[in-house]
């Protein structure tokens, strides 16, 4: 049995801070014992959805307590004026960043861009593009023609144009941003699959390895790691492959 004292080796220093643990649970209390159990060599985690609607402000403020980098994985998607008020309601919750649905659309990017103005230092605004959920098919199926990649490209554009900090988007289309965006611009990927691992929902998935080395900045590591057998066996191998992809070896 691993003991989690092996994540805590300063050879992983540099991919702990570009992940992501997704906390993918239904209460508060078995959040807190998946983070007990990968101890303080794991900073960054995500409270998506579920563990949010189940647990609110406590757990994030729980997890800020005890040091922990927190991505607040909310996908806002309503009209300018709900999503502007619902990022204002969250802007003393001690997170790293929080997201929003690109297809909100420019001035609902723009208006959630606006929200945070008179914060000193606020949370990174990034920016959901295509669910990494969605094949070329369920794209088409929604009725947005011309395919998977020029839809990528345009929602890449509005997050851009809206000035957004960085976007949620699938490996495959890591190689869009550099095409696209001449600045600075945080790349967070989901979807990730060591090899073997069940794809489950996802579609467009892609290796660690592959993942950073086409450019992600973080990586948000779900069920590839938190279903294994062992997942802290498992999150130290996708670590050793991050380490690979950004030249630092094994
Ligand atoms: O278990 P799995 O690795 O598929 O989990 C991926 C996590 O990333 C989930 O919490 C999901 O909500 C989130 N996510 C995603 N696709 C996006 C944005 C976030 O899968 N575009």
């Amino acid at each position: 049995m691993m003991d989690s004292g092996m994540l805590l080796d300063s050879r992983y220093d540099v991919v702990r801070n570009r992940t992501y643990l997704a906390l993918d649970v239904p209460s508060a209390s078995e959040a807190l014992a998946l983070v007990e159990r990968f101890g303080a060599g794991v900073t960054g985690y995500k409270v998506g959805l579920e563990l949010y609607n189940a647990a609110g402000r406590s757990v994030v403020e729980t997890l800020a307590k005890l040091g922990k980098r927190i991505f607040l994985d909310i996908k806002l998607h309503d009209i300018p004026n709900t999503v502007a008020g619902a990022l204002r309601a969250l802007k003393d919750l001690p997170v790293e960043m929080v997201n929003v649905h690109t297809l909100g659309g420019l001035e609902m990017l723009c208006a959630a861009k606006s929200a945070w103005e008179d914060v000193e230092q606020p949370p990174l605004l990034i920016g959901v593009t295509v669910l990494t959920s969605l094949s070329e098919e369920d794209v088409s199926l929604l009725g947005v023609h011309g395919g998977l990649t020029a839809w990528s490209r345009r929602l890449l554009s509005l997050a851009d144009e809206a000035g957004l900090d960085g976007v949620v988007l699938s490996a495959s289309e890591l190689p869009l941003v550099a095409e696209t965006i001449k600045r600075p611009f945080v790349r967070v990927v989901p979807g990730v699959r060591p090899l073997q691992a069940d794809t489950y929902d996802q579609q467009r998935i892609a290796t660690p390895l592959q993942a950073i080395e086409k450019g992600a900045d973080h990586l948000v590591l779900g069920r590839g790691v938190l279903s294994q057998s062992n997942p802290l066996v498992a999150l130290q191998r996708v670590w050793d492959e991050m380490r690979v992809g950004l030249g630092e070896g094994v």
